[in-house]
């Protein structure tokens, strides 16, 4: 008999994909294998996100589009988790609009889908269950990982931080930390497969990873140095920042560390105190210029990206203006621009100054060519140096690697090894690629 096959879709962040992995782990537990056709699928899983209301719109089409599906195969399940659930009053306008979904999760009992999905075959009753409070960490055992060289690891969940328009802490509850064993062992597995040379630790805010333990000693730097003990050859990145905790010891370390990244992300999503002030990020523009200043100093091959919001309510052209002069001094290797998006239950939302959407717009698109120009400028100064080369794919006689910042990069007629790290001498840059030869040292 041919296996039972699901098809996962998922919308937002890595923390996402990476819920997707899990997900996957715990269908395949129930004997599901994987399909990219949605006609061929006997359970379909929306993960949802709700940072903006650009991704809520995009996903409530995805799932409207699953109707004549459902019309054509009755037996189809459908479900729908992740951080759109979780929002007062979600699940019902969902079952409201699409009687024809079977089963509502939240983020806090996404590890009970498993048995959830056993209860549905046996009852083929539909149901909602979306719990208020997160509960303790529970291990994952199953992942199935979809990634190819790197592999992503969860050291906490959740966010205290409440930034005004942020709707993170609603749907993803308080900080809650792994224990530092817990994320040791799967990294410790993770590299001695020898398949992962990349290991991403996410959590919303890292730079708080361990306060929660309230022992006086454990942090983030003290995860970081217990990692990179591991003995292996593979990168240690992380996501995401806050730059009121990112602290200089962790600059330190991680410009003393060969198995750090050098790559950082930093989110300052605005240039101007003001701005910042009001979207309750408790750090100044001084205090992330000084860091960034630090991160260059210690560690000078360092790239930096970052988050930006424009036409935060409030958000005047001075205001703007100074944005553009961050953008210019930091010398970002990306910028993910976003447009400010309202969002329910956040205090931004009740703001009475909120920006017509036509300055947004004109704001972001200077930023994007702000930005634009910055990136052409830092590639074309990277001819003629040397950089670490992760090897990830062959086109014919082309291997594509991606360098430490995360460009792509061809190498032409060289007998390299997918998944390994190269030297590479940067001859060439093109619009969105660079193009260098490997250097034996
Ligand atoms: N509107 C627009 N962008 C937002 N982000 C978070 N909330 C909003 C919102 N309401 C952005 C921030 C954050 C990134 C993940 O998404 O820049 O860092
Ligand atoms: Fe949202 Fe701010 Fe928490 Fe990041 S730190 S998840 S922007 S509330």
């Amino acid at each position: 008999m041919e296996s039972k096959k699901y098809l996962i879709e998922t919308f937002g962040c890595q923390m996402n994909i990476h819920d997707s992995e899990k997900i996957a782990g715990m269908l395949r537990n129930l004997g599901y294998n994987e399909t990219q056709e949605k006609s061929c699928a006997d359970i379909i899983i929306f993960n949802t996100c709700c940072i903006r209301e650009s991704a809520e719109l995009k996903i409530m089409a995805k799932i409207g589009d699953i109707k004549a599906l459902k019309k054509a195969n009755k037996n189809l399940l459908v479900v729908v988790c992740g951080c759109m659930t979780q929002q007062k009053g979600m699940p019902e306008t969902l079952k409201t609009k699409f009687p024809f979904i079977n089963i509502i999760i939240g983020t806090h009992n996404l590890e009970e889908l498993e048995e959830y999905i056993k209860k549905y075959e046996q009852t083929h009753k539909s149901f909602s269950d979306v719990w208020e409070k997160e509960k303790e960490i529970k291990e994952h055992t199953s992942v199935y990982r979809t990634s190819k060289f790197n592999a992503w690891v969860n050291i906490m969940y959740g966010c205290n931080n409440f930034c005004t328009y942020c709707i993170v802490p609603y749907v993803r509850g308080r900080e809650r930390s792994r224990k530092l064993e817990d994320i040791k062992a799967e990294v410790q597995d993770l590299v001695s497969s020898n398949k992962y040379k990349t290991i991403t630790l996410l959590g919303q805010n890292v730079n708080s990873y361990g306060l929660d333990f309230k022992d006086g000693k454990t942090n983030f730097v003290t995860l970081l140095k217990e990692l990179s003990k591991i003995e292996g050859d593979f990168k240690i990145k992380f996501m995401t920042s806050h730059p009121k905790d990112f602290s200089f010891e962790l600059v330190d370390f991680i410009a003393s560390c060969d198995k750090m990244s050098k790559s950082i992300h930093l989110p300052v999503q605005s240039g101007s105190n003001n701005i910042l002030k009001i979207m309750n990020r408790h750090y100044t523009i001084e205090h992330y210029k000084e860091l960034v200043d630090r991160i260059y100093d210690k560690i000078p091959d360092a790239t930096i990206t970052t988050d930006i919001i424009v036409g935060f309510p409030g958000e005047t052209d001075e205001d703007f203006i100074e944005t553009c002069k961050l953008l210019e001094y930091v010398k970002y290797s990306g910028v993910f621009g976003f447009v400010y998006s309202k969002r329910r239950g956040t205090p931004a939302e009740k703001f009475d100054n909120q920006i017509p959407i036509n300055i947004k717009r004109e704001r972001i698109t200077k930023l994007f060519e702000i930005q634009h120009a910055i990136v052409k400028t830092n590639s074309e100064q990277l001819i003629g140096k040397t950089l670490e080369v992760l090897i990830e794919d062959k086109i014919k006689n082309v291997f594509i690697g991606k360098t430490d910042a995360g460009k792509t990069i061809k190498i032409k007629n060289e007998n390299l090894e997918l998944g390994n790290f190269y030297k590479v001498k940067i001859s060439k840059v093109l619009t969105n690629e660079l193009v260098g030869e490997v250097i034996i040292d």
